[in-house]
């Protein structure tokens, strides 16, 4: 199975990743994940992303490109994958598009989890994540069962350093101008699978897997 995840910032993405990453056994590529481990590893690639992030900006295509042209050519990406957060602008699509051909792959499709702005805010506000694992959690909506460590692997719960409302709200913006058209790229080419984001988390997974059967 070949998919991209998308949603606005907080829509559910990487939830939904971990049990369809349990169901699928395929490799989830988030580039969040992978900006976020370059600059903990404070390697040239984190140098690069940083100011973007912080900013709730995106990091330029032509880095992006780049670092997923290079991991989806690798042999565990040949049967199966799960991007998540890529693509992000059109010209993402279409390099992505490129990129496939030339690995002879095609999309199984494009789960766009669609969750109302008002609800986005107070998600990414509240979420905190595992330093260890990357789980990611809610303070209401889904807390751990012990304050500030995760229920998966026991490691330490962190606050994103874009998680601000300042910063979620620039996100937010930056989602509408550029990302949201990639919905009709994908659209047009009848890979688009709705997904109302704004149920309990199981029942968002049960629809995904409804809308790949
Ligand atoms: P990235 O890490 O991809 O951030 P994002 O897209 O803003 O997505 P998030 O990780 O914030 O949200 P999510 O949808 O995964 O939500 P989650 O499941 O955690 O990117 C970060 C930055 O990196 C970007 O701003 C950019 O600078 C850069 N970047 C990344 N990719 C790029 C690209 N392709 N091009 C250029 N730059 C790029 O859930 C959120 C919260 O809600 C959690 O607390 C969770 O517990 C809770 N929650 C989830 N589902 C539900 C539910 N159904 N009900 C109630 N609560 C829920
Ligand atoms: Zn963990």
């Amino acid at each position: 199975m070949k998919i991209i995840l998308m949603g606005g910032p907080g829509a559910g993405k990487g939830t939904q990743a971990s049990p369809l990453v349990e169901q699928f056994h395929f490799p989830h590529i988030s580039t969040g994940d992978m900006f976020r481990a370059a600059i903990k590893d404070g390697t040239a690639l984190g140098l690069k992303a940083k100011s973007f992030m912080d900013a709730g900006g995106l990091v330029p295509d032509e880095v992006t490109i780049g670092i997923v042209a290079e991991r989806l050519a690798l042999p565990d990406c040949a049967d199966g994958f799960l991007l998540d957060g890529f693509p992000r602008t059109l010209a993402q699509g279409s390099a992505l598009a490129d990129i496939l051909d030339r690995l002879g792959m095609k999309l199984d499709g494009v789960i766009n989890i669609e969750v109302a702005e008002e609800v986005l805010i107070p998600r990414l506000t509240g979420r905190r994540v595992c330093r260890q694992c990357g789980a990611s959690y809610h303070m209401v909506f889904n807390p751990p069962k012990e304050e500030g460590v995760c229920g998966q692997c026991g490691g330490e719960l962190y606050q994103r350093s874009d998680d601000t409302v300042e910063t979620a709200k620039n996100r937010l913006n930056v989602y509408n101008s550029q990302t949201e058209p990639l919905i009709a790229f994908y659209e047009e080419k009848g890979l688009i699978k709705r997904i109302n984001g704004d149920q309990p988390i199981d029942k968002v997974f049960q629809d995904i897997l409804k809308a790949l059967a």
